[in-house]
């Protein structure tokens, strides 16, 4: 009896053991070793110098969006007056939004959820807009992964000379015949997923910054090249025109309206990608300067683009307001009439792949960030899921085209719905909430002290001003863009 006593207490000693200790307390699995070490390690993984910090996060702001959308809409709203109220709209929402996104960032060093838990706990769910912007970036990837497949589709498509056809009927029918195949556009869209991935997966500093020092010197330099082109065409003047000269009579309230959730869109503020890569910079970093030198090379870039592409699209007789198809079915046609039209049809779509991808980079690093610090799991780990959670929503917005052509909510497909939802309500009720939680919670101190880095920069004035705009003009600029994408007026 003792000893079955014995022998039981002996046993049942040893389970409790186990249960108190745990595979983490006794002997660490070679899994849990490495991902405690890997999280210890790369907790704080940033940005390590101030050109990586202005390349990262000029390739976030530098995307698709300049490439066609900016110099698109600028012409067909009056040009030159479109772009002053674009400039003013950056400066009165962006640029705040954008700083303070950044600063929220760096003080809270985590992602955006644990980052506003962080600088504001117990003072309400603020956190909420870490969580908007994880499917914030869902809804958007979803859709702009599938137009970097477009891109790097074309980018082999121009190098191999298969889309030289000076018959946009021809280079039409090329582009329908990619995006109405379902197999070939979620093929590339994964191939895009999967580089972006990859990237990813190398880290912030060996993955985001590396890469992206590489690649806007490379873009700057693509767009320098194809501006030297367009411009040196017959039309050159009559596309300049068409894109600085002011005609205030085009300038419609829409407009003014769209030219300010531009503003948004183009600077990837609202769903805490700034937040996010705020929490790499570094604490010498001076905020202020770096968001205002992004803005101006981003906008830059757009005017650029702009310059490469309008010249050459009049010169040879093209309508300059064809929208999204400007890219990929006039821009064909009319490379294929320059001298040397195949190479500068590669240099333009690697230039627009490298756009895509800085911006993907940024997108998909909030869930990333997110996953990786909450659910404390590697940065692979963290990648993987990301892009199994993005499997089903983007193969929703690549098949839009072929076998959900008829799946329609409130009269768009799902590529459609998921640009409406993301440009419409996501960005700007984040961007809402992120000047408000600025100018009404975290206050005017914690914001100085964040731009001032800790009183080391004389810039107290202008944290000042910022702090106003975002206490009160930002939020109401944003309701009207709001109110004008929801069509409530
Ligand atoms: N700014 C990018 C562009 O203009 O294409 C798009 C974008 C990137 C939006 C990142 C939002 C974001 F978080």
């Amino acid at each position: 009896m003792p000893v079955i006593l014995g022998g039981a207490a002996t046993s049942s000693d040893t389970i409790m053991l186990l249960w108190r200790c745990g595979p983490n307390q006794t002997a660490p699995s070679p899994r849990h070793a490495f991902m405690s070490s890997d999280i210890k390690k790369q907790h704080r993984d940033s940005f390590t110098s101030s050109f990586g910090v202005l390349a990262a996060t000029l390739g976030s702001a530098v995307g698709l969006g300049n490439i066609w959308k900016v110099p698109y809409l600028t012409g067909a709203n009056g040009g030159a007056g479109f772009l002053l109220i674009y400039l003013l709209a950056t400066l009165a929402i962006g640029l705040p939004v954008m700083i303070a996104e950044i600063a929220i960032g760096r003080r809270g060093h985590a992602n955006p959820i644990t980052a506003l838990q962080t600088i504001a706990p117990h003072q309400g769910p603020w956190w909420l807009i870490g969580v908007a912007g994880m499917i914030g970036s869902f809804l958007i990837v979803s859709f702009y992964s599938e137009v970097a497949a477009w891109v790097f589709a074309y980018v082999i498509k121009a190098l191999g000379g298969t889309l030289l056809s000076s018959d946009p009927n021809v280079t039409a029918a090329a582009f329908e015949a990619l995006i109405q195949h379902p197999l070939r556009s979620l093929i590339w869209q994964w191939v895009v997923l999967g580089l972006i991935g990859g990237i990813l997966t190398m880290g912030v500093t060996k993955g985001i910054e590396a890469v992206t020092k590489r690649l806007m010197p490379l873009l700057f330099l693509l767009l320098l090249v194809l501006c030297g082109v367009s411009l040196s065409l017959e039309q050159a003047a009559t596309g300049l025109a068409f894109l600085f000269k002011p005609d205030f009579s085009r300038l419609t309230t829409t407009a003014v309206l769209t030219a300010m959730g531009l503003a948004f869109f183009k600077l990837s503020i609202g769903m805490g990608t700034m937040m996010t890569y705020g929490s790499y910079f570094k604490r010498e970093q001076n905020i202020p300067v770096t968001a205002f030198r992004v803005m101006c090379a981003d906008m830059a870039v757009s005017l650029l683009a702009g310059i490469a592409i309008f010249p050459a699209v009049f010169t040879f007789g093209f309508a300059p307001e064809a929208g999204p198809s400007l890219v990929f079915i006039t821009l064909p046609a009319v490379f294929s009439q320059l001298p040397m039209g195949q190479a500068f049809m590669a240099a333009f779509f690697v230039l627009t792949a490298v756009a895509a991808t800085g911006a993907l980079l940024s997108l998909i690093e909030v869930p990333v960030a997110i996953l990786h610090e909450r659910l404390r799991i590697s940065r692979r780990r963290a990648t993987a899921l990301t892009l199994t959670l993005l499997a089903l929503p983007s193969a929703g917005a690549a098949l839009s085209q072929s076998l959900l052509a008829n799946t329609r909510i409130a009269g768009l497909n799902l590529f459609e719905l998921f640009d409406f939802l993301s440009s419409n309500i996501v960005l700007p009720v984040g961007g809402i909430f992120i000047a408000l939680f600025v100018g009404w919670v975290w206050g005017r101190n914690n914001f100085r002290a964040a731009l001032s880095n800790d009183g080391l920069l004389a810039n107290q004035q202008l944290a000042n001003a910022i702090f106003i705009l975002l206490r009160y003009i930002s939020p109401i600029l944003i309701l009207l863009i709001m109110g004008k994408g929801l069509k409530l007026f």
